[in-house]
């Protein structure tokens, strides 16, 4: 196990009807909000009446920015910084899903920079500083909730890169399950694939000696796998609502699966060059990518590929070879994707070979990607070949 430092500032405030106490928390940031939000699904569901009235009750006023996008663009961020700048708001409230929470983190971190927020991501700046930020989630994949990551893109550009920072971790986060019964089944999929990737990219590595981190690891997949056709089946099943959203926030961080442990993330980056070029959900990307990244490196360390086909997808080893073993536990990945209604192929969201070597010329734009194998542009076009 390697040595490692972990904090996480970020309080949790879990379950039904937590929302009622908001305007509390809210208090302790000063009486001017910057409210973000998407393109309205919480009015559709009436948390927008409740989270103004919240801000109202504790003296808060309330300026908005609507119409964060999936795959938010720092184009909307900056309109997010000038409100708060004119407005002198001191505080950020992000009601909605990752993109929301995402764009909020960033508006956060460029209030208080002089220059260009982007500058962060483009790894030109470090953040010194960002005003205080509080969520409510209402959608269970990112963990963005708790975590110090945002990931932002510059659509003129065609370029998504995420960013972390200490001082982008909400100060508070307020999770109700119940929140999440309107999340439709395409993104109720896409969460269960965001989540479970998240576990796939701490727990893919070469560290000796951390059979606990391995544990939870594999908890949080079975938790996920058992819970995500609920939810989809019967949107208002309170319990998978509620363990999918605690699998998303423990699943990713910052630490508390991965303290000790190597980490990958070529797949995210991967995705990543999709989602800038072709919109696509982050999830819907992973789900295409991830099953033939794991084709494409297992024999890196079969044994870990063995100890997960058994130990989450119950797949018996006896009489197996572990290249089998290994194989069948990708499959049986790639099967539960499929069986959530996750796209397995690049065809099928629309997209063909004609970009894929400026997608891997991009991706590897800071260096050759990932841990468990280090992946040059030409190992990342492959697997954009494998994906289609
Ligand atoms: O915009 P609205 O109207 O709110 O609709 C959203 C959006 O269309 C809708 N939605 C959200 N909550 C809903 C709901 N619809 C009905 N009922 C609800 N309760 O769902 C759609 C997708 O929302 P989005 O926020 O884009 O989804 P998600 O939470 O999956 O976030 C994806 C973004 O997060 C980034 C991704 O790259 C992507 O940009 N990521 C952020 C990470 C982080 N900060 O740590 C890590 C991830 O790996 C990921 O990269
Ligand atoms: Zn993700």
């Amino acid at each position: 196990m390697n040595s490692f430092a972990f904090q996480n500032p970020t309080k949790i405030i879990f379950g039904q009807g937590t929302v009622r106490q908001l305007g509390k928390e809210a208090a302790a940031y000063g009486n001017k909000a910057l409210l973000v939000y998407g393109g309205g699904s919480i009015k559709k569901t009436g948390l927008y009446d409740q989270v103004l009235s919240q801000l109202k009750e504790h003296g808060i006023e309330a300026f908005e920015l609507a119409g964060i996008e999936p795959n938010p663009r720092l184009s909307t961020v900056h309109k997010g910084i000038d409100i708060c700048r004119k407005n002198g708001i001191g505080f950020v409230l992000a009601v909605g899903g990752g993109s929301v929470l995402d764009a909020s983190k960033a508006i956060a971190l460029g209030v208080p920079y002089e220059g260009d927020v982007w500058d962060f991501y483009e790894h030109k700046a470090t953040a010194k500083d960002a005003l205080p930020l509080g969520t409510v989630l209402t959608l269970s994949a990112t963990g963005s909730e708790m975590n110090s990551a945002s990931v932002i893109t510059n659509w003129e550009q065609n370029r998504k890169l995420g960013y972390l920072s200490v001082h982008a971790f909400p100060r508070f986060s307020i999770l109700d399950p119940t929140l999440t019964y309107t999340v439709p089944k395409d993104q109720t999929a896409y969460g269960a694939v965001d989540m479970m990737t998240h576990v796939f990219e701490q727990y893919f590595n070469h560290t000796p000696d951390t059979p606990l981190q391995e544990r939870l690891c594999e908890s949080i997949l079975k938790t996920i796998v058992e819970n995500a056709k609920l939810a989809q089946e019967k949107p208002d099943d309170y319990a998978a609502r509620a363990n999918l959203m605690l699998c998303g926030t423990y699943a990713l961080n910052g630490g508390m699966i991965s303290v000790g442990m190597d980490q990958d993330w070529a797949s995210h980056d991967i995705e990543h060059e999709l989602s800038a070029i072709y919109d696509i959900a982050h999830g819907a990307g992973l789900s295409i990518v991830y099953p033939n990244w794991m084709k494409y490196v297992y024999r890196e360390r079969i044994e870990r590929f063995v100890q997960f086909a058994v130990r989450v997808w119950d797949i018996d080893p006896s009489g197996k070879s572990d290249e089998d073993v290994a194989l069948e536990g990708i499959q049986a990945t790639r099967d539960f994707f499929r069986s959530l209604g996750a796209p397995s192929t690049l065809a099928e969201v629309g997209i063909g070979e004609d970009r894929i070597e400026e997608m891997a010329a991009k991706a590897v734009g800071f260096g050759p990607l990932g841990h468990f194998k280090k992946l040059e542009q030409a190992d990342v076009a492959a697997i954009y070949r494998l994906s289609l």
